[in-house]
């Protein structure tokens, strides 16, 4: 068999997803990969700084399609991916998660006839109002090859009318990564240069336009959290449109609140793994933070990720301030779990499975 897959990565939380896929796909017999960055995330700490620590190799190519309107760069990346395809034909185009690039990538492959792998498939959070549910679902529809992370996405797609060989469930390949770097790093200098000691303090991270775009919304967020900070130190590392809003509605950061630069995904982790609390709105944490036995409470009101409600360590809390705060409290006065809980598949070897899949996929 020969075959040439181009891989397509462009924002930060697609890194560490894919990374773990195409490790061990380059090293497959008959496969070639071709590396192509869209340049959604392009700040150093969103993006090169991941992409070394993960060991992958540097992109072939970057669209640098930068920031804009949904509609801007979900165009730019079509663009770029249907130029590069035109130029290096490939049989398989592999792209990873709900980010922006993800469904440009998926929809301009598909349009020129290349076939589409879509790695963690099937995630729903019926919240339409999410930019990342419509990403996952046109992203869904147009894949050939449906990687899934946990059997409720295998169930999604079922639902839709997607089943078959062309759903995989190989587990979690994010989970890959973390395991990984998690190895290597020393826990104790992280957590040293932070000045903070283990299970001692709150870890914080809020990007979703919804919170962060709404000066009163995000006030009293920010309220609730120096409230905490008054009695653990909490860890916020900001994304940059955060810190820009937080800047731009001149909202005053209380003095046990410390909002840090976005972290390299080595340090980050270190500190997640020791965290006595994480209160986020992202997915991948809901995630990482089940695997590692970290109490989580996501800030939304829904959640594309039930099984880290089912059968791990993740409360869905809504948005309310108020909840927050009653629910840091009761987190903090409860136990963490003693083991952190075991998610079938979510075992460091996905990756490997996923590459298997495609190999299958591809094979005559
Ligand atoms: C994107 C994903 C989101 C994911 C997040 C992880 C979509 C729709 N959203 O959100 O699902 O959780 O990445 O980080 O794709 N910016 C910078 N530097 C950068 C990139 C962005 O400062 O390197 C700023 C720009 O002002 C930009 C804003 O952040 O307008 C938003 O960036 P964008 O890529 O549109 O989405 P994210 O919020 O990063």
């Amino acid at each position: 068999m020969t075959a040439s897959v181009l891989a397509v990565v462009g924002a930060r939380p697609n890194f560490v997803k894919a990374a773990p896929v195409i490790e061990p796909l380059e090293r497959t017999d008959g496969i070639t990969v071709r590396l192509l960055h869209t340049g959604q995330h392009y700040d150093r700490a969103l993006s090169d700084g991941f992409i070394e620590r993960l060991g992958m190799r540097y992109p072939d190519a970057n669209i640098g399609v930068g920031s804009g309107t949904h509609a801007e760069q979900t165009a730019a990346v079509m663009t770029g991916v249907e130029a590069d395809l035109l130029e290096h034909p490939a049989d398989l185009t592999l792209v990873a998660g709900d980010v922006n690039s993800t469904m440009g990538a998926a929809l301009a492959a598909t349009k020129v006839g290349v076939a589409v792998a879509h790695i963690e498939s099937g995630l729903r959070s019926r919240d339409w109002g999410m930019p990342e549910e419509v990403n996952r679902v046109v992203t869904d529809r147009v894949s050939d090859l449906c990687l899934c992370t946990s059997p409720d996405a295998v169930e999604n797609l079922a639902a839709e009318g997607i089943s078959g060989d062309a759903v995989q469930l190989v587990g979690n390949t994010m989970i890959d990564s973390l395991f990984r770097i998690l190895d290597g790093v020393d826990r104790d200098a992280v957590l040293a240069s932070q000045d903070v000691d283990r299970r001692a303090f709150v870890l914080v991270t809020l990007h979703r336009p919804g919170l962060v775009d709404e000066p009163e919304r995000l006030g009293a967020v920010i309220e609730v959290l120096g409230e905490l900070g008054a009695e653990l130190p909490v860890i916020f590392p900001a994304h940059p449109r955060t810190t820009r809003r937080l800047t731009g509605a001149g909202i005053a950061v209380p003095g046990g609140l410390r909002i840090v630069d976005p972290m390299d995904y080595a340090e980050f982790i270190a500190l997640e793994a020791e965290a006595r609390l994480v209160i986020t709105d992202s997915g991948g944490l809901q995630e990482e933070t089940t695997v590692l036995g970290v109490p989580c409470l996501t800030y939304r009101t829904t959640t594309e990720r039930p099984i880290t409600v089912e059968q791990g360590t993740n409360e869905l809390i809504g948005v309310d301030p108020g909840a927050l705060r009653e629910a840091a409290r009761r987190a903090l006065a409860t136990d963490p779990p003693a083991e952190a809980p075991q998610i079938p598949l979510w075992d460091g070897k996905s990756g490997p499975r996923a590459a298997a899949a495609i190999e299958a996929f591809l094979a005559p």
